[in-house]
């Protein structure tokens, strides 16, 4: 199914009839399509629902290559990311190309669906100008910090999950509330990662969020168990290129106070929030991604 996605996405760029076009398509790294997965395991593999993936597909793949523009990140699932090649220019064209292009097909689409679609990515807007703005200062707030994560990662899964049920004619408040679980077990997973993994398992350059300016939840906990001299000390390092004695002191710290389990615990209980709804709905394929999120090492 997932390989008809593909297919359709591809058909969608080559109707522009635009030779740069497809070929900066063709440089995007195609990743872990989780979105394309969630619906068209709801909805099924008719053509509606093919093509509800799709354009769920590039309105994600066009948040990204903006996203790296805002985030100035020059890799992307472990290659040069556009804006690194080709400058910010090319990224930010090339991302309002994907996402106009995906909102044109929308609208042919059920108005509901549209409508459920269009309203997330109104949210994931908001929620990348509040990661912009909440980094712009060492911000501790938890709450701000799960609204935030929702809004920029969550609202486009939960909106997959609801639409495709919709389409289906299934019972669609289980399934949104499964996909917003996952978003946001996802988005703090990601966040772990960025202080547990090594970049080449990343992709990206590690312990580079806080380097940001972002304050994510495992910062947000080992602050608020650091004695006060540390917590000082944290905070000077705030959006700051850290040496390798200060990136050890963050790690050890990290290690030290559990965070790690902590932050994973805390997504693994959405996450199986997440699989039990599916259990009662007998969605086999729905509790199995849910349960590879957090059957890993972090
Ligand atoms: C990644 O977060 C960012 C997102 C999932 C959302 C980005 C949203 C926008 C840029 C606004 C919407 C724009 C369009 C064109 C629809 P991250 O930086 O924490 O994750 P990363 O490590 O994957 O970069
Ligand atoms: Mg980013």
């Amino acid at each position: 199914m997932l390989n008809k996605v593909e297919l359709k996405i591809e058909q969608y760029i080559v109707s522009l009839e635009h030779a740069e076009i497809y070929r900066l398509y063709k440089m995007l790294p195609v990743g872990k399509r989780l979105r394309a997965k969630l619906i068209t395991y709801i909805a099924g593999g008719d053509l509606e629902s093919i093509k509800l993936a799709a354009i769920v597909e590039m309105i994600h793949a066009a948040s990204l290559l903006h996203d790296d523009v805002i985030d100035d990140a020059t890799v992307r699932r472990g290659r040069d990311s556009i804006n690194a090649i080709y400058g910010n220019k090319t990224a930010i064209m090339l991302g309002d190309i994907l996402y106009s292009k995906g909102f044109n097909e929308l609208t042919k689409l059920d108005s509901k669906i549209a409508d459920v679609i269009s309203d997330a990515v109104i949210k994931l807007s908001i929620g990348e100008l509040d990661d912009v703005n909440i980094s712009k200062s060492f911000c501790i707030d938890k709450d701000q910090y799960i609204k935030m994560i929702y809004g920029k990662t969550a609202s486009l899964m939960e909106a997959s999950a609801s639409s495709a049920a919709i389409l289906a004619g299934k019972v669609y408040e289980k399934y949104a509330i499964y996909g917003k679980n996952l978003g946001i077990a996802f988005q703090m997973i990601d966040d772990l990662l960025d202080i547990t993994a090594t970049s080449d398992t990343l992709g990206k350059p590690a312990l580079h969020d806080f380097k940001e300016g972002k304050t994510t939840l495992p910062y947000i906990y080992l602050y608020e168990l650091l004695d006060d001299k540390d917590k000082i000390k944290l905070k000077n390092m705030h959006k700051k290129t850290l040496t390798a004695s200060e990136s050890s002191w963050v790690l050890e710290q990290m290690s030290n106070h559990n965070i790690p389990t902590i932050c994973y615990n805390e997504a693994k209980v959405l996450v199986l929030e997440a699989m039990e709804l599916m259990r009662e709905e007998d969605e086999e394929k729905l509790y199995m991604i849910a349960n590879e999120m957090i059957d890993r090492e972090y």
